[in-house]
């Protein structure tokens, strides 16, 4: 027999392209290439560092994508880049439209999905009630509980691991989860805004101690951004700050999507915090719930020697109990509760359907990557092969690759992680798993295979008349080969889920896109607004181009001679300043944050920092009115001087004159440029610190306030005092960052003393 075998034909015609190309590159180039013209770039798991996959070292790290994953992987790069400005959002205004789209299309998603299988989810609730909702939370918990008594079983008689393989591959899940931990708490950081109405600020305070408890309560050893940290500094992550543009670059090879689209989504959730309060609350309480994967962790963690103490915290802290989840159920409660008495049956029914919403979304988007060596296993179960296209390619290879190998050829061409001749292994090519992931190395194997389009792939113009392996596959095998990489073009593309899914559910009228993007929203309202500079209302402007002027020293102003109508708007903004500082959890995440974070906490009259954690304590303290902070104290101050009591923010710029108004706005406006102005809104804190002080201070006819009241004042700012020092001695070693400050503290006290100006010339009564 002279004549080749059809398969050897063309595996040898392969080979002598992909050695013609090697031989022509290196005689023009003139020297060695990189990476040789037959290797193409492969979807490989790399080795980066002692988190790797362990599965890519022994070529089973990367399997085959399901059509999920596809989805997946085709939006993650737009969520990393969400995930990067969102953790940079006043430099990135522009992505506020697409960040609403995206929060409705997720809580449609997800809804939609939750709906196939109510009666497992929170909307077997049709009907609120806070006896139901508790029953509903501890049946989930008993079911978790008896879940992992079932794990316990399985591994006592023998059963693997169930979320890691082994050490190597522990490391790879841990560091793979980074993105999600780093945001730890994200998802209330907007929660309890000045510009929240007052009506809600119980259960917003509330929330906001989950997060202050999310944060450390101010105690960087406590804060669960900072413990992950250390976590991942313990098993050599190599990861850099979360908030940098370089934590999502590929070369810290984070690729698991799902991890990356639940980060995005605590982003997201709390972000139009007014807009979407209840689906935030309901979030929350998901959240808070312990989950099945938590306990397992721990437990494979011990198994494989490394520090569980992340998760440990959790399974304590966020307890029924006491801790979070009974923390956010009182939340939920509460909010239906008010909205039942303040606006009726039907809102408090679509109230509750918000918040099923929220906690869908959070139930919906897992958290947890899914290691490689356990992500082969369950694609066993799925139907393969995919399509009939798929089927009748894999036929073709399987019935050349039983003779080809035979040639025992010694190329190095690779199709992703393997070379060819390794794939084409008879006995391995038998096993389906190792067939899914060769069709996967190959459909990304550029520039063999253009997915969607067969005519640029270089494989058919190889295999067509004029190329050189034309001939060794018949016209009928090459006309699978194209329809299969046609095919390849029409995986399932990311699609947004129609927002009317939410709309429907919720009952919610869904404004046009493009009207919100139109709109020029109210700063003592919205949230957040980033507008530009120049449409800040006269005066503030011009003290905000007093930022760049030289430091002129500016005395403190006498307070008492300010009307209290308009000391009243500058008094409530005075906690804005600093207050977008936790919706970036990993701001927060060092000795300054949290420094600032105990600022926070002693504005909102949060009790002071213990040794434990408060928990539940904190939320009766707040229920029964105790935890007094600046705001609170505000509103004492217009029932003192016998004003109308406010309900929000913008009832209390109404009661001062324009220039209160106008300086109260932009305080507001500088609050949420943290990046731009935090040494400045320091310095800017520090003389409002002095003007609480003032307050406290002044007795007989100039007080402002009642005995008891004063007192709580005066241990508010010496609070705020202690933190804001613990900041200034950072700033005493750099000197511009020591010029902000001192800018900010003369801006503020400039604007007082322009506000007495103009109440002298104006001379108007309160
Ligand atoms: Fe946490
Ligand atoms: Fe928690």
């Amino acid at each position: 027999m002279f004549v080749l075998p059809t398969t050897i034909a063309v595996l040898i015609s392969f080979l002598a392209v992909i050695a013609y190309d090697r031989i022509r590159t290196r005689f023009f180039k003139g020297r060695p290439r990189r990476k040789d013209v037959e290797i193409p770039p492969s979807p490989k798991i790399v080795a980066y560092n002692d988190t790797k996959s362990p599965g890519a070292d022994e070529g089973r790290g990367t399997v085959a994508l399901t059509e999920k994953d596809v989805i997946a992987d085709e939006n993650m790069q737009s969520h990393k880049q969400l995930y990067y400005k969102l953790h940079n959002l006043e430099h990135h205004p522009d992505i506020l439209p697409e960040c609403r789209e995206l929060l409705l299309s997720l809580l449609s998603a997800t809804i939609a999905e939750a709906h196939k299988h109510k009666d497992d989810t929170i909307l077997v609730l049709e009907k609120f009630s806070p006896e139901k909702l508790q029953n509903f939370l501890t049946a989930k918990d008993d079911d978790v509980t008896g879940q992992y008594e079932e794990y316990i079983a399985r591994r006592k008689a023998g059963g693997p691991r169930e979320l890691f393989g082994d050490q190597a591959e522990a490391k790879w899940w841990l560091k793979q989860a980074a993105p999600v931990k780093y945001v730890d708490g994200a998802w209330l950081g907007h929660i309890n805004n000045v510009t929240t109405p007052f009506a809600f600020r119980k259960i917003t305070k509330n929330a906001w101690q989950v997060m202050s408890e999310e944060l450390g309560d101010g105690d960087l050893a406590k804060n669960h951004v900072h413990v992950y940290r250390e976590l991942m500094e313990n098993i050599n992550a190599g990861l850099p700050a979360a908030d940098s543009e370089d934590f999502i670059h590929a070369r810290h090879e984070l690729n698991e999507a799902r991890c990356w689209k639940a980060a995005v989504a605590q982003l997201l959730i709390s972000l139009f915090s007014h807009e979407f309060l209840p689906e935030s609350l309901g979030f929350n309480m998901a959240y808070e719930s312990l989950p099945l994967h938590l306990l397992k962790t721990i437990k494979e963690l011990r198994e494989v020697s490394l520090n569980g103490y992340y998760f440990e915290l959790h399974i304590c802290i966020d307890n029924a109990d006491t801790g979070h989840a009974a923390m956010a159920m009182a939340a939920v409660v509460d909010y239906i509760t008010l909205i039942e008495k303040s606006e009726g049956q039907e809102a408090a029914e679509i109230a509750w359907r918000r918040v099923q919403a929220g906690y869908i979304l959070a139930e919906g988007l897992p958290t947890t990557p899914e290691s490689p060596s356990l992500k082969s296993k369950s694609n066993d179960a799925s139907p393969f092969p995919r399509s009939e296209t798929e089927g009748q390619l894999l036929e073709i290879f399987a019935a050349k690759c039983a003779v080809a190998h035979k040639i025992h050829c010694n190329s190095r061409l690779k199709i992703g992680r393997r070379t060819l001749v390794d794939w084409l292994e008879p006995h391995a090519f038998a096993d389906p798993n190792w067939q899914k992931d060769f069709l996967h190395d190959l459909g990304n194997c550029k520039p063999w295979i253009i997915k969607g389009n067969s005519e640029k792939s270089k494989l058919v113009k190889e295999l067509s008349w004029e190329g050189r392996m034309f001939g060794s596959f018949m016209q009928s095998e090459v006309l699978i080969v194209k329809a299969w990489i046609n095919e390849l073009g029409t995986a399932p593309q990311a699609s947004l889920p129609d927002p009317l899914v939410y709309s429907n559910f919720t009952k919610q009228p869904l404004p046009d896109q493009s009207v919100f993007e139109s709109r020029n929203p109210d700063i003592l309202e919205q949230y957040p607004v980033l507008s530009g500079a120049q449409t800040l209302p006269e005066p503030a402007r011009t003290l905000h181009e007093y930022l760049s002027d030289k430091i002129i020293e500016e005395p403190p102003v006498d307070i008492s001679s300010i009307k209290i109508c308009n000391l009243l708007p500058l008094w409530f903004v005075s906690t804005a300043l600093l207050e977008s500082l936790p919706s970036v959890p990993v701001r927060a995440a060092d000795a300054f944050g949290s420094a600032l974070i105990r600022v926070l906490r002693a504005q909102a009259g949060f009790e002071i920092e213990g040794p434990g954690i408060a928990g539940m304590a904190e939320v009766r303290r707040t229920d029964s009115g105790d935890a007094r902070g600046i705001v609170e104290l505000g509103l004492e101050m217009c029932a003192h001087a016998g004003l109308p009591k406010p309900r929000t923010l913008k009832e209390v710029v109404a009661l001062g004159d324009a220039e209160s108004g106008a300086f109260a706005e932009w305080m507001l406006w500088m609050g949420m440029r943290w990046l731009t102005y935090r040494d400045v809104l320091l310095g800017m804190s520090w003389a409002f610190m002095e003007v609480h002080e003032a307050i406290g201070r002044l007795e007989g006819s100039d007080s402002r306030l009642g005995g008891d009241a004063r007192r709580i004042l005066m241990e508010i700012t010496e609070r705020e005092r202690d933190g804001l020092e613990t900041c200034k001695q950072e700033l005493e070693r750099d000197e511009a960052r020591r010029n902000a400050f001192e800018r900010g503290v003369a801006v503020a006290r400039r604007t007082w003393r322009l506000m007495s100006e103009v109440e002298s010339e104006n001379d108007r009564p309160i």
